[in-house]
């Protein structure tokens, strides 16, 4: 039995689909069950046990756990997250959990301003030190956090960061998602670290030159400072204060050290990784403007 945290999750919820499409018994784990049906809509549930369990509650985490044999990890991002996942793999220890999947983010160096990279550090020692076999997966950037620059973009043809010209990674979930399917179904990878992008890096002016193409009108990337940046998301993206932080924090990282690609995603699934094109083009409609 294959178990879910964050089955409503980006990668999570993508991950569920391909366990059902190969017909392997899995337990999906949310908060909120309802929210999970929703999120299936005509695709459905019945061949999955879906279990409420909050990592706040321990006791619901264990309940939840319980007859599992392997683990998919990907919790949202927090304050509380070292706590929360910490927690996770000892109640899945104790609970004779052999596997957990883990998704953390790029490596961390003790000079990196990313402090969430910090936290997921921290995560990992826990996981070696738990004795589980044990598969990290670092994902760069999702394409899907593109997404999220839609609103200025739909309403003013613009987004912003502080990235500069700095070549960026950036990978699918759904690729997360079909590398973190092998690692549970024992085919490969069975133990490891694995860093994953797509093939090619990108900067923000040449997406914005994408969109535009797409388009077919201007779209302009600005390029401000920091702190601007930060109170921007703030004050208009209304993001709490820790996640802006983490945006601008990542940002200047991939200033000061460029990001290049690897080809994991092509090893471990013996096809290329998805394209940021293919990405755009699907998603057209969520950048049309609106006025
Ligand atoms: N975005 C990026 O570009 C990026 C890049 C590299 C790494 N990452 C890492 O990816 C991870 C997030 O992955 P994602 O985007 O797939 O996740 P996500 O969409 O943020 O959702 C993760 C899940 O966490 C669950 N969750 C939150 N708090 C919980 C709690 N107290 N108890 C139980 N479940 C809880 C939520 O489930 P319910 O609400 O259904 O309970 C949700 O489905 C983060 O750790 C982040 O650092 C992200």
């Amino acid at each position: 039995m294959i178990a879910i945290i964050g089955a409503t999750g980006t990668i999570g919820n993508e991950l569920l689909r391909r366990l059902m499409e190969l017909s392997v018994p899995v337990r999906a784990l949310t908060r909120e069950p309802d929210k999970l049906r929703q999120q299936m809509g005509d695709l459905g549930l019945s061949k999955v046990e879906i279990c409420a369990a909050d990592a706040n509650d321990p006791e619901s985490m264990r309940r939840a756990l319980e007859g599992a044999s392997q683990l998919f990890l990907a919790l949202s991002n927090s304050p509380r997250q070292v706590e929360l996942e910490t927690s996770i793999i000892q109640i899945a220890a104790q609970e004779g959990i052999e596997h957990i999947v883990k998704i953390s983010s790029p490596a961390y160096e003790k000079s990196s301003p990313v402090a969430v990279a910090g936290w997921h550090a921290e995560i990992e020692q826990a996981l070696v030190a738990s004795g589980l076999i044990y598969t990290v997966l670092r994902p760069y950037a999702f394409m899907q956090n593109l997404l999220r620059l839609a609103p200025t973009i739909t309403t003013q043809d613009v987004f912003f960061g502080c990235i500069g010209d700095s070549p960026c990674n950036f990978i699918d979930c759904r690729d997360i998602a079909d590398v973190a399917a092998v690692a549970l179904t024992n085919q490969k990878p069975a133990c490891g670290i694995y860093t994953l992008t797509g093939s090619e890096t990108f900067t923000y002016p040449q997406i914005a030159d994408k969109l535009s193409t797409l388009l077919n009108r201007p779209i302009r990337f600005i390029n401000l400072k920091p702190e601007a940046l930060r109170s921007d998301l703030i004050v208009h993206g209304h993001m709490p204060p820790w996640l802006a932080e983490h945006v601008v924090e990542i940002q200047t990282m991939s200033t000061a050290v460029p990001e290049k690609p690897t080809n994991t995603v092509q090893s471990l699934l013996g096809r290329e990784p998805r394209t940021l094109d293919a990405f755009l083009q699907e998603n057209r409609n969520s950048f049309q403007a609106r006025r």
